[in-house]
């Protein structure tokens, strides 16, 4: 037996020792996450699971940007000062971070008794789907099937009785950090036309890149498979980020499609510059025709598309049913969200004006306010991540009836807007602790939906 013992000791001092050293290399990356991270990325590593990463979050993603290699990411060369395995130590921590956090909402799922109260309404959660692989555009078809997209690639169709079928002949699509199938929408005829609509990252390899822009996919439902596929819209230039690509797609009352692409990551080459497509509003007809009346189409050099500009990254758009006009949230930097009435030809200031400011607090820009753009309607510091808008036009929720629901993926709830005209009256939390927002939408019988990501689910929100 003391043989034995003996035998196992130092399996048992290798144990304790390796729990030691590892407990040791916590400690140190936790140090060195406080000192030298904490002031710009928040003050716990949590900050980083609730990121819509932009230069992917693997551990050797993660790690290379410490390193700062990104575009003009040189001083963020955080790595240079480090010994390579204190790098490989904080990338290893801020990953065990993610996966904790997320397993916990995992576990947590959807809320247990999904009662909420608001002023005037109560709702409860009823879940139509879970499981989902972040879950980002949904439609009504006229029937009460819903056509979700999720994110990395694959177009659903769900009844009401909660069949699940993928629809085929979807486009091929760059999973990578912000882009994938996005967005989904349906031509105002759809009963007579069949006619669907997609935004997508779509790609083309260039030399040794592979580069990525915005585009709209139209093509005709016929039972379960897209038919007759064809980009009726590509964002230029192509770009060789991953992330900012907007894509909301949205029907004003007159049959105009509007679509929003982000500026891809280059503040200076994109948004004021209307000769770029990117960090814009485009406007085209349901067929993909340029409308005559588009504020530049007789402009040269810029892509008669254009309806609006200087956008950072839209990720809301909203028809208000009873004045129509389009509504739209974008993302700011850091702080700086958006609420905007899209008017043509206009100015909406990015990078020029924002009320947004710079990682380590200093303001972007001195301008909050400029002769000849935009003020925003109201505006969000420290930034929800707004995505997802949508105007209330249902008797089923009588007290949030003409409201306008933004969608939050960084604090998971949605905000209500009781507007006055164009005067935001009041904002009221609703759905606190949700999950990170992407998409809300209404169904022909009145019910809103909600879509979050990871966990994915969708609920839909009875009145009580
Ligand atoms: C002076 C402010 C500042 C400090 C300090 C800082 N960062 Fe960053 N970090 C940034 C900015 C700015 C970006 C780029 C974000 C963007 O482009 O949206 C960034 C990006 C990143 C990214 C990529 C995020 C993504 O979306 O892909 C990671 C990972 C990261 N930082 C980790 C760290 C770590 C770890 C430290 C500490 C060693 C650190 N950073 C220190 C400002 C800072």
């Amino acid at each position: 037996m003391f043989r034995f013992l003996l035998f196992l000791a130092p399996l048992f001092l290798l144990i304790y020792c390796n729990r030691d050293l590892n407990q040791a290399a916590e400690r140190k990356a936790t140090h060195v996450y406080k000192t030298d991270c904490a002031s710009c990325h928040g003050a716990t590593v949590e900050n980083f699971v609730e990121r819509d990463w932009k230069y992917g979050s693997s551990r050797l993603e993660i790690i290379r940007s410490i390193g700062g290699n990104f575009p003009g990411g040189e001083k963020h060369n955080f790595a240079r000062k480090m010994k390579e395995q204190e790098v490989q130590q904080l990338g290893q921590y801020i990953i065990e971070a993610i996966v904790a956090r997320k397993q916990k909402m995992i576990t947590e799922g959807a809320p247990t008794n999904g009662t909420y109260t608001s002023q005037g309404m109560t709702v409860q959660l009823d879940t139509i789907a879970r499981n989902l692989d972040n879950p980002w555009g949904m439609v009504f078809l006229p029937n009460g099937d819903l056509l979700f997209t999720e994110r990395t690639g694959k177009l659903w169709r769900l009844t009401p009785k909660g069949v699940k079928t993928e629809i085929g002949g979807v486009p091929a699509t760059l999973v990578e950090s912000q882009g994938g199938l996005l967005d989904v929408e349906l031509h105002p005829q759809f009963a007579t036309n069949g006619f669907v609509y997609l935004s997508y990252s779509k790609f083309r390899d260039s030399a040794d890149v592979r580069l990525s822009t915005t585009a709209v996919r139209r093509a005709r439902l016929e039972g379960d498979q897209l038919l007759e596929g064809v980009d009726i819209f590509t964002a230029l230039p192509y770009s060789n980020t991953r992330y900012h690509y907007g894509s909301r797609l949205e029907f004003d009352k007159k049959g105009f499609l509007y679509i929003s692409v982000g500026d891809r990551g280059d503040q200076d080459a994109n948004p004021q510059r209307l000769g770029s497509d990117c960090g814009k509003i485009h406007r085209i007809h349901a067929d993909g025709h340029i409308p005559e009346d588009n504020p530049f189409v007789t402009q040269k050099g810029v892509r008669a598309t254009l309806f609006s500009y200087g956008h950072r990254n839209p990720q809301g758009i909203a028809l208000n049913p009873l004045t129509g006009e389009l509504w739209e949230t974008e993302h700011g930097p850091q702080g700086g969200d958006e609420l905007n009435v899209i008017r043509a030809g206009k100015n909406y200031g990015w990078p020029v004006v924002s009320y947004g400011t710079h990682y380590d607090g200093r303001p972007f820009t001195q301008l909050t306010e400029k002769e000849g753009i935009e003020n925003p309607k109201t505006y969000w510091i420290p930034s929800i991540a707004p995505c997802g808008l949508l105007f209330v036009n249902s008797d089923r929720y009588p007290a949030w009836k003409g409201d306008l629901l933004a969608g939050s993926l960084r604090f998971k709830y949605i905000e209500r807007i009781r507007l006055d005209g164009e005067k935001v009256a009041l904002r009221e939390p609703l759905l606190k602790n949700l999950g990170r927002i992407r998409c809300i939408a209404a169904s022909p019988d009145g019910y809103l939906y909600v879509a979050v990501e990871e966990p994915g689910y969708i609920f839909r929100l009875m009145p009580k």
